[in-house]
C-alpha cells in the first residue's frame, strides 16, 4: 500500500480525473486536479453549479474512483485498497454530509444519528447522539422519521451525524443550504468549533460565501478545474 504523509496532509490529489459514459459519449467531469490539504485545516471549494464540486468530494472520500489519478487519505493511496478497506477507511477517518442528506428513509432521527457510532464501535452512542441532536436544535424532533422533517431539519439530522464520530476529516456539501440564517449560523460555529477542538480537516463545498471566507483557504471548481483563490496575504507556506 502507497505511504505519502511525510508532511502531514490529511488529502493529497495528484493529477485527478473522472470521466463518466453518458448518451452523447465521454463526458470528463474532473479535468487534472492537484490538492495538498494538512491536517486541521480548513478548506472551502466554490464554484457555479455542474463545475465538479460534489464529483470531487465523492473521490476524496472514497465513495468513488477516479478514472485517472490519485487521492491520498491521511497517507493512504486509495487506489490500492478494496472495496471493505475503503469502507474502513471511511468508517475510521471520514464524516460526509451529502447535498442530499441521505439519511435512512426507515430510521427516526436519532436512530440516524446513532448508526454510524454503533457501527464505529463508539460507546454510548444513544447519549451523544441525544446531544448532538439538542446542539443542532432537533431535541423536540428526536422520534420523527426523514419523510416528517423538514428540508432544513434532515439537513441538521445530517450534521449531527457527521459529527458524532468525530472524523480525522468532515467533508461537507453545502451544509447550510437548506437552513435559515441563524440555523445556519449555528452550524457554520459547530463546524469551526470541531475543527478548532478536534483538529478535524474540514472541507466544505458552498455558495455561501460568509462560511467560505470563515475557512483558511478558499478553491474554486471551474469546469472540472480547480484554482486557489485565497487571498496572498492568507496563505501560509
Ligand atoms: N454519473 C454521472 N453521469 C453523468 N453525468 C454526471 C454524473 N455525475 C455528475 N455528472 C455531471 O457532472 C457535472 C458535475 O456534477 P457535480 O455534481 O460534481 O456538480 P457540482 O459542482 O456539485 O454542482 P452543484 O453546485 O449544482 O451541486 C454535472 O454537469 C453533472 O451533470
Ligand atoms: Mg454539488
Amino acid at each position: 500500500m502507497s505511504e505519502n504523509n511525510a508532511n502531514n496532509l490529511a488529502i493529497k490529489v495528484v493529477n485527478l480525473e473522472k470521466s463518466v459514459k453518458t448518451q452523447e459519449g465521454e463526458l470528463t467531469i474532473l479535468k487534472g486536479i492537484d490538492l495538498e490539504v494538512k491536517q486541521g485545516d480548513s478548506v472551502a471549494i466554490v464554484g457555479p453549479s455542474g463545475s465538479g464540486k460534489s464529483s470531487l468530494l465523492g473521490l476524496l472520500a472514497a465513495l468513488d474512483s477516479p478514472t485517472k489519478g490519485e487521492v491520498y487519505l491521511d497517507g493512504q493511496g486509495l487506489s490500492d485498497l478494496n472495496e471493505e478497506q475503503k469502507a474502513a477507511i471511511r468508517k475510521q477517518k471520514v464524516s460526509f454530509i451529502f447535498q442530499s442528506f441521505m439519511l435512512v428513509d426507515t430510521l427516526t432521527a436519532l436512530e440516524n444519528v446513532m448508526l454510524p457510532a454503533e457501527l464505529a464501535g463508539i460507546p454510548n452512542a444513544r447519549s451523544k447522539a441525544l446531544s448532538m441532536l439538542e446542539k443542532v436544535g432537533l431535541s423536540h424532533r428526536l422520534n420523527h422519521l426523514p419523510k416528517q422533517l423538514s428540508g432544513g431539519e434532515q439537513q441538521r439530522v445530517a450534521i449531527a451525524r457527521a459529527f458524532i464520530s468525530k472524523p480525522k476529516v468532515l467533508f461537507a456539501d453545502e451544509p447550510t443550504g437548506n437552513l435559515d440564517q441563524e440555523n445556519g449560523d449555528k452550524i457554520e460555529q459547530m463546524l469551526f468549533e470541531l475543527n478548532k477542538q478536534s483538529q478535524t480537516t474540514l472541507v466544505v463545498v458552498t455558495h455561501d460565501l460568509a462560511l467560505a471566507e470563515q475557512c483558511r483557504r478558499q478553491l474554486k471548481m471551474e469546469d472540472g478545474h480547480l484554482s486557489e483563490i485565497t487571498p496572498a496575504a492568507e496563505r501560509i507556506a
